[in-house]
């Protein structure tokens, strides 16, 4: 059942596109309008919603940084994520108003629940975006959007995560038709760029072995940096997620505009640093801030692993090591920088020889808070 793969994780990560493509599947209709049947919240109420609320706990949660910058650029409302566990054990502002968008793989975490309920009291609509068909969040919450990633038996989340941010893009997309913040054309166009990401993570995965082969170089690798900006933030913290998991490395992600009020003094010599490189053609000069960081911090020793879209010329002088990545719309982005993280991870780990199905002390799902 693993499909020929030395493992499932690797299986879970060729599954990758169809997980994207399976869950844009069915969400328009004829004329290009998303329309969301499983939805279950009256339309005015999500109109009129002022503040949205994404709480997860790992690797979801990292979906839902994602969520914050595309929901904010497309429909002008305020994200705030958080951990579920956080949110349940603070004060949260919370009323009608606010749209809590609950995300998890298996619809059973003990953390997102509880959060789920809190939420809920205090009067807020829940949408959960969940993996798992009839488990327990979706069935306490307001409404559904179910993630196609199919099952995911792995314990560390990689199909299911990119499932997440595309079900994401989706909501975002639905609410910005649904309140008027873009124009019908501009939502069908984002959504046509969506689709076409599923072949573009295809291309990445095919381009793997580079990966494969630098993770069994790095072996020895004792602590490992990962930076990125923007989207690519949450990105470097999920490449960060998925090394402590599976390598039993230390590693931490940084947003890299952070680097110079504390963490570059963790830079010396050798030290491998991953870094994701927003589109050359992006508006807002983060390209040129990401790549003064990578000047930085090779200016101090680091060997930087950098993740680029193909046809950046100008971040390749800097590059130890260089994985190229399609282009894409920026806040699409993610869906093809995580992907070299997460297979560098694995190989990594089992260049080491551990097992990266079931890595130590972790299960599957928490359903402990
Ligand atoms: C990371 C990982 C965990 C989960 C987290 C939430 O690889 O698997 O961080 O993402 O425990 O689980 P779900 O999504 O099932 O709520």
């Amino acid at each position: 059942e693993k499909g020929g793969f030395d493992s499932f994780m690797d299986k879970e990560i060729h599954d990758q596109p169809h997980a994207v493509a399976d869950t844009l599947l069915g969400r328009t209709d004829a004329a290009g309008r998303i329309i969301l049947d499983d939805l279950r919240i009256d339309e005015a109420v999500l109109r009129s919603v002022d503040k949205i609320i994404v709480i997860a706990c790992g690797t979801a949660a990292y979906a839902g940084h994602v969520a914050k910058y595309a929901i904010e650029h497309w429909c002008r409302i305020p994200v705030e994520v958080e951990l579920a566990h956080e949110f349940r054990y603070r004060d949260p502002i919370v009323d009608e108003r606010t749209l809590v968008v609950a995300i998890s793989q298996s619809g059973e975490t003990m953390d997102t629940l509880m959060a789920v309920r809190h939420a809920r009291e205090q009067g807020a609509k829940v949408l959960a975006i969940v993996n798992t068909n009839g488990s327990t969040i979706p069935r306490e919450s307001d409404a559904v959007l179910y993630t196609h990633a199919g099952p995911e038996i792995a314990v560390a989340s990689t199909k299911a995560f990119l499932a997440q941010i595309t079900a994401a893009y989706i909501l975002g997309l639905y609410l910005a038709q649904l309140r008027g913040n873009k124009f019908p054309d501009e939502v069908a166009q984002l959504f046509d760029e969506l689709r076409d990401m599923s072949r573009k993570v295809q291309t990445v995965i095919e381009r793997g072995e580079y990966v494969r082969a630098t993770a069994r170089s790095m072996e020895a690798a004792d602590k490992v940096l990962f930076l990125g900006r923007h989207v690519g933030y949450p990105v470097a913290m999920e490449g960060a997620l998925k090394l402590k998991e599976l390598a039993y490395i230390h590693a931490e992600g940084f947003a890299a505009g952070e680097l110079k009020h504390g963490p570059i003094a963790l830079i010396d010599e050798g030290q491998p640093v991953f870094v994701v490189v927003p589109s050359p053609r992006g508006r807002d000069q983060l390209h040129s801030k990401v790549v003064s960081n990578i000047q930085e911090i090779r200016a101090r020793g680091a060997r930087t692993l950098v993740i680029a879209e193909d046809g950046d010329d100008e971040v390749r002088k800097y590059a130890d090591e260089i994985f190229w990545i399609p282009q894409a719309p920026s806040l699409l982005q993610p869906l093809l920088a995580v992907v070299p993280l997460q297979i560098f991870a694995m190989a990594l780990a089992g260049a080491k020889g551990l097992d990266v199905d079931q890595p130590r002390n972790l299960a599957k799902s928490v359903t402990v808070e």
